[in-house]
């Protein structure tokens, strides 16, 4: 029976291949390369590489998948958005394996896949509310019952993930930040160092990390980085971009009374960011869906996922096209 289908991610700095059973959801194979390590040195994402690596890390992984390749009915890949020399990889790989097995080709928005990164095994729960937060995006969604997306807020600036980084790079501790940062936050002993919260007193429904980040450059040139002011400086940056987006999402919440809200994306592993929305779920009596912490990251199983959905609805795409839209900022259409 040929009910399996492949995914391949490769958007950014993680190389993974997943493959799914499009009808029960099982996950059949997983594996990620992450490349945090060979880019933590340069304090960011470096693209040519991780083109590079993509090519090392994608054939390596795809040669333990060999043994399915038989019960396969669909490849997939992420097409949009990403580092167009990252996504390249990826998608050249898909469209190779489409050919040699004959098997139809099926293109995901990495956003989107991050929403189905909160139904890895089971059926989708419509309608929700979605904050998606990642290296390049944050955003509020809502999707409907019909599962068409619309957009509540966006970022105007910086992505919430993007300013982690940025703040740890200022203070040349690695890449990426995220996790750096809240760990550091943790052990600030005094919590007396302040941030404002941006656009505070604005009725703009819209997100702005920049001007956060150059509070924390200024506070940085101040004096000498101890430990100690380090974990200061990233417990007052990560309470104030928190409290940035709770702010927002406060509002939203009170307009949009959901039933179910979803929190999505790489950030979404920031476990003082998870408990802050429980308790707003918790005072709206909102179901919170959260994806398993391994999968807030970005994952290939997240878009095997998405892809058992456009499977079902026959959404196949032509080998021949130019599938890579490495600058799409908004999602549309439908889930
Ligand atoms: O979704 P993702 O893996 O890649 C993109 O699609 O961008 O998200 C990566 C981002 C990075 O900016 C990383 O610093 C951030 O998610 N991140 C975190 C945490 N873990 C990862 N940000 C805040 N707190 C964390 N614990
Ligand atoms: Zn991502």
């Amino acid at each position: 029976m040929k009910n399996l289908i492949l995914a391949i991610e490769s958007s950014c700095d993680d190389s993974s291949i997943a493959i799914i059973n499009k009808n029960t959801y099982e996950c059949i194979f997983y594996k990620k390369i992450s490349q945090e390590n060979e880019h933590n040195q340069y304090g960011g994402v470096v693209p040519e590489l991780a083109a590079r690596l993509h090519t090392q890390a994608l054939p390596q992984i795809l040669d333990q998948c060999k043994k399915y390749f038989d019960q396969l009915c669909a490849i997939s890949v992420t097409n949009e958005p990403g580092l167009s020399v990252s996504l390249i990889g990826g998608v050249a790989m898909a469209k190779m394996l489409a050919v040699s097995l004959n098997l139809p080709l099926i293109a995901i928005n990495h956003l989107k896949g991050h929403i189905y990164s909160l139904f890895l095994e089971q059926s989708i729960k419509l309608d929700m509310g979605v904050l998606l937060v990642s290296g390049g995006h944050t955003m509020v969604l809502f999707v409907n019952n019909e599962g068409k997306i619309s957009e509540l807020i966006r970022t105007s600036d910086d992505s919430f993930g993007e300013s982690f980084d940025k703040v740890a790079k200022m203070m040349n501790l690695g890449y990426p930040g995220g996790a750096i940062i809240e760990n550091l936050a943790k052990q600030a002993k005094n919590n007396s160092l302040e941030f404002s919260t941006p656009l505070l007193h604005s009725k703009e429904l819209s997100y702005s990390f920049s001007g956060l980040k150059n509070q924390v450059r200024l506070e940085i040139l101040k004096q000498e980085l101890s430990k100690e002011r380090q974990c200061e400086i990233a417990n007052a940056f990560q309470k104030t971009a928190i409290a940035h987006i709770m702010d927002k999402l406060s509002k939203i919440f009170k307009e949009y009374k959901f039933k179910r809200f979803g929190v999505v994306g790489g950030a979404s592993a920031n476990l003082s960011l998870r408990e802050q929305i429980e308790n707003l779920c918790k005072i709206y009596e909102c179901e919170l869906l959260l994806a398993p912490l391994e999968y807030c990251s970005d994952n290939a199983l997240m878009i095997a996922r998405a892809a058992c959905e456009a499977y079902e609805k026959q959404e196949f795409v032509d080998i021949c096209e130019d599938l890579i839209n490495p600058k799409v900022q908004n999602l549309q259409g439908k889930l």
